[in-house]
This record gives structure tokens, C-alpha cells and sequence, in this order.
């Protein structure tokens, strides 16, 4: 296979970055006074600055000139048209089709999909406004008031970080949770004061096999029979959402109370559909239509718009140019809105299971970096915490600020501050402080010249330290829904490049496997000599001090 780094327009970025290596943000930003005009997008209501990267007209014309030899349009193109993008799990890859607003055929198989996904919509219509209004009663005919979500991963952070994000719309007697961990703490400490009669489970699972959600499931469904409920009563208060009817019948759940999606919907792209449950029951089905179209108007801009006007090929590209060329590992998202605090959460499933692979789509092994790590925390917080390291620290670490221009609790001077804040850490972030600047800062300031000598190298930055601003209206349902499907397209751009597939996810086998194993010896509670060392070490210490703790 053809590496990425054989192809010509890699071999010429690569010359164009080691002749260009020392060329600052600074300079270019001297030289061309409408930098910020020249290098901003705007798409589906999502505004991109990117005039703060270490990258020049010319960087911009190689990385599109990438994209287009590692046949980007085409693969966009593919994934649209129901191709099997994801083949090591011979599956399409149509989570697009989901937000399809646009009521054009979509066809896998011979079989157009949207009157199945229009279906499905329909009843989580009915089903989320009966418990809306309170028609949909519990078994001792009283209204829902808590809704416990229970999976995990795809199935889980999705639906939470849309909860999370539109909080401020949320309905105002359902109570939404989210159960994920096998950890008892997490279902012990969400169900503590939730009441059986009036409390909703979703067990949400695309394979409705999974470890952690089915034993968290179970222990709900204890808790729930513990009361003064019965069988006949577990109708009322679990729904699934799945792929696996089978599966969620052998569970016990009725299939008339089973919201299904499809193969063809990867788990970390499911919050489009069933998966989304929780925030239809929390937002309202009209506010979660908008979402889709939110979503929708960013799959058109990615389908339509020409590579250097792409709002996620762009992105994409950035950070191709840094994990490949300047050597960067990590990739800090930087949200400077409270409500989307668990949007690093979300990205670090969509971005590392999707691109945190070492061989190409055929199976052979790589010769370039892949997706790096991505983190981060909401802005002001993160300021305080690591944001030394991003300004002074010896990584480069590229960040995406993400802010919205109006509050959605406009108090006081709060939103002033956030907005000037995140401005302020993209400009430090960009120019740094030389120790000219700092000398005369600190000369005014009245310091001594031993003082600033002794100072000089711990109180200037280098600056330099690229970083996009993502900015929106409000966040509300749509630009949420715009926002998530850039980073979905973004990553899928980045995979095109690297020529790997983002879709499939065989790297958590290995754990899982283990881990049954293992847990089967803990069950039978004999001394184990078959692992490594250190795993018998451990499992056998587990056991003894198990045993006295017994
Ligand atoms: O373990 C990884 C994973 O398979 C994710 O890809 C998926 O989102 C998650 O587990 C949950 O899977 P399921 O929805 O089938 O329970």
C-alpha cells in the first residue's frame, strides 16, 4: 500500500516545513495586516478563525494539495453514498443518514434507510412527549421524575454531553442520570434517593452484550423489584436502545419498549438516533430536530464545499500539518462555555477510538504518526490548572477554543470575562512575551536590573503556540448539532489522510477478553499461576486481602 508519507504532496510539505520551520505566527501576522479575514470559515452557523496556526497561504495550498492527491472528496463522497467505509467490520458508516433533513433516499443494500430512521424518530416522538406531559406513568400511576441512562462509551458519553450542553433547555421535572461505570459506586450513589414509582431506566446498548451495562442493567432492575414492583410492572420503567432485539428480550425488557438503530451506525456516532433518547426526553423532539439539522447543515457544507473552504477539512488538515510535521502529540480542547464541559469527554471517544490506530485500512502497518491524544476542561478552569504547561511547558500543543457570543444566563459582566478571557490566552498563546517586552514591563514596573536578569528566562514565553477559535451564536440544539458533526467529519479527514479506518475500534478486544478471564478466577477464588508475574501478583493479592476483608 502506498504510504501516506510516499505520496508527493507529503515529500513537498515535508521541504516546506524545514524551510519554513522558523517562520513565527508574529511575522506572518506583521505581514499581512487582514490575516484574520484571510484565514476564517464560516459554515451551518460555526465561525472558524485559524489565522492563529503556524501556517502560511502557501502551507494552506500543500495541505489541500495532500488532501486532494490522498483523495479526500472521494472518500467524502463514499461515506455519504453508503460505501463500506469501515470494511475490517464490513459496515457503511451512515450516522449522516440519520440527520438527513433533506428527505433525499438514502440506500445501503439495495434498501433506502430513511423511512426506517424517520420511524424511529416517530416513536421516540410519541414516547419522550408521554413522558413530557406526564402521561406515561409509573406503576403506581404517578408521572416520571428521574430518567437513569445505563451504557457506556458511545452509548453513554454522547447522550450525557448533549444533556450537559443544553442543560439550560432541559425539561423541569425530569432529573436525567448517567450510569456508566461497573464500579458499584456509580449505580449505588445515582440511585440514593431516586424513587422506583417514578424513576425511568434506558438500558442503552448498540450490542446490548456489554459487560459494564448489563451488570449495571441488572443491579437496576434489582433495585427496582426490591421495591413494592413486580415483573409485570418492569414494562413501565426500562426501555432499551439497541441493535440486538434478541438480546434485549433474553434481558427481559419487552421489544414494544425497544428503540433500535442499525449496524451501520458506529457506536460513537449514535447520539443521532435511539441513542439520543435521554435528550429528546430532556429537550423536546422539536428541539432535537433542530439539533439534526444543525448537524445536517454542517454534513452539507463538508459534502459540498471546496476543500479550502471546508470548515472540517481545514481542521482536519491542521492537525495532520502538527502531528506529522512538527512533531505534536496532543490536541487540547479549550470550551469556554460551562455547558459543554463534558465535550472533551465526548471528542476523546469520537477522535482516539476512531483514530488511535497503527495500520492502514488494508491492515499494513503505518510509517507516520496517527491521531493524537486529546484533552482538555472548560475555560476559565483549565487556566488555572494547565494552561502553564501549554504556554511554557516544552510540548506544542495545538487548541481549539470554542466559545459561544451570547450567555444563556447573562449575569452581570460573567460572560465579558469568559469571552475576554479565551481572546486573551489565543493571543498569549500566539505572541508570547520576548524578554525586550519584559525588560521594559518590568523597568516600569520599577524591578531592578538584577531582578530582571535573574527573572528574564522564567517570566518570558516563547510564544508561537498555534490555536483556532470556534465560535458560535449561543449554544443552543442546532449549533450543538453543527459543532459535533465538525469533529465528526474532522476526524474522518484525518483518517483519509492517514489512510486508516476510523470506524472500527479492535483495540479494546484485548482488555475485555482478559478481563473475563480473570474475573472468572476472582470468582473462584483459587490461588492463579498463569498469567505474568506481576498479573498473578496481583490477582493473588486481590484474593488474600479480599478474603480478610470478607
Ligand atoms: O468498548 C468500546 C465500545 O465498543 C464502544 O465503541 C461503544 O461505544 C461502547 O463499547 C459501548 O458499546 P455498546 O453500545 O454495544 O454497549
Amino acid at each position: 500500500m502506498t504510504q501516506p508519507t510516499d505520496l508527493r504532496g507529503w515529500q513537498r510539505l515535508s521541504q516546506h516545513y524545514s524551510a519554513n520551520k522558523d517562520l513565527t505566527m508574529r511575522s506572518l501576522f506583521a505581514a499581512d495586516p487582514e490575516r484574520f479575514e484571510h484565514f476564517q470559515l464560516q459554515a451551518a452557523g460555526i465561525f472558524l478563525d485559524y489565522s492563529k496556526n503556524r501556517v502560511s497561504k502557501e502551507t494552506m495550498q500543500l495541505l489541500t494539495d495532500l488532501a486532494r492527491e490522498a483523495n479526500v472528496e472521494q472518500k467524502i463522497t463514499n461515506m455519504f453514498a453508503g460505501e463500506l467505509v469501515n470494511p475490517t467490520e464490513g459496515r457503511q458508516a451512515l450516522h449522516t443518514a440519520l440527520r438527513n433533513r433533506s428527505n433525499s433516499p438514502v440506500v445501503v443494500e439495495g434498501q433506502d434507510v430513511m423511512p426506517g430512521v424517520q420511524a424511529v424518530l416517530d416513536r421516540m416522538h410519541v414516547f419522550s412527549d408521554q413522558v413530557r406531559n406526564g402521561e406515561w406513568l409509573g406503576y403506581k400511576n404517578e408521572p416520571i421524575t428521574d430518567v437513569v441512562n445505563i451504557g457506556i462509551g458511545g452509548s453513554d458519553l454522547g447522550p450525557l454531553m448533549a444533556c450537559e450542553a443544553l442543560a439550560a433547555f432541559a425539561h423541569e421535572r425530569l432529573n436525567m442520570h448517567f450510569v456508566s461505570n461497573v464500579d458499584g459506586s456509580h449505580i449505588a450513589e445515582t440511585l440514593k434517593g431516586l424513587n422506583p414509582r417514578t424513576t425511568l431506566f434506558i438500558i442503552a446498548s448498540k450490542t446490548f452484550t456489554t459487560q459494564e451495562t448489563l451488570t449495571n442493567a441488572n443491579s437496576a432492575k434489582t433495585w427496582f423489584l426490591e421495591s413494592d414492583a413486580n415483573e409485570s410492572d418492569v414494562a413501565k420503567h426500562f426501555v432499551a436502545l439497541s441493535t440486538n432485539a434478541e438480546k434485549v428480550a433474553a434481558f427481559g425488557i419487552d421489544t414494544n419498549n425497544m428503540f433500535e438503530f442499525w449496524d451501520w451506525v458506529g457506536g460513537r456516532y449514535s447520539l443521532w438516533c435511539a441513542i439520543g433518547l435521554p435528550i429528546i426526553l430532556s429537550i423536546g423532539m422539536e428541539r432535537f430536530y433542530q439539533f439534526l439539522e444543525g448537524a445536517h447543515a454542517m454534513d452539507e457544507h463538508f459534502k459540498t464545499a471546496p476543500l479550502d473552504e471546508n470548515i472540517p477539512v481545514t481542521l482536519g488538515l491542521l492537525t495532520v500539518w502538527y502531528t506529522n510535521f512538527h512533531g505534536a502529540h496532543s490536541h487540547l480542547i479549550a470550551p469556554y462555555d460551562q455547558y459543554l464541559h463534558r465535550f472533551p469527554a465526548y471528542l476523546q471517544q469520537l477522535t482516539m477510538e476512531s483514530n488511535g490506530k497503527s495500520v492502514h485500512i488494508d491492515g499494513s502497518a503505518v510509517d507516520c504518526e496517527t491521531g493524537p491524544i486529546v484533552w482538555g476542561e472548560p475555560g476559565t478552569n483549565g487556566q488555572h490548572a494547565y494552561f502553564q504547561l501549554v504556554h511554557q511547558g516544552t510540548h506544542l500543543i495545538p487548541t481549539d477554543f470554542i466559545l459561544p457570543m451570547e450567555s444563556l444566563n447573562p449575569i452581570g459582566n460573567h460572560h465579558e470575562l469568559l469571552m475576554a478571557n479565551c481572546f486573551a490566552q489565543s493571543e498569549a498563546l500566539m505572541m508570547g512575551k520576548s524578554s525586550e517586552e519584559l525588560t521594559l514591563e518590568m523597568r516600569n514596573a520599577g524591578a531592578s536590573a538584577d531582578e530582571i536578569d535573574r527573572l528574564t528566562g522564567h517570566r518570558t514565553f516563547s510564544g508561537n503556540r498555534p490555536s483556532n477559535t470556534i465560535m458560535m451564536q449561543r449554544l443552543d440544539a442546532r449549533a450543538l448539532g453543527a459543532l459535533i458533526a465538525t469533529y465528526e467529519h474532522k476526524v474522518y479527514v484525518e483518517a483519509a489522510i492517514w489512510n486508516i479506518n476510523p470506524f472500527d475500534q479492535w483495540g479494546v478486544e484485548l482488555g475485555k477478553q482478559l478481563a473475563s478471564k480473570i474475573q472468572q478466577e476472582l470468582a473462584g477464588g483459587k490461588t492463579v499461576s498463569a498469567h505474568d508475574s506481576s498479573t498473578n501478583g496481583l490477582i493473588n493479592r486481590a484474593l488474600k486481602l479480599r478474603n480478610l476483608h470478607a
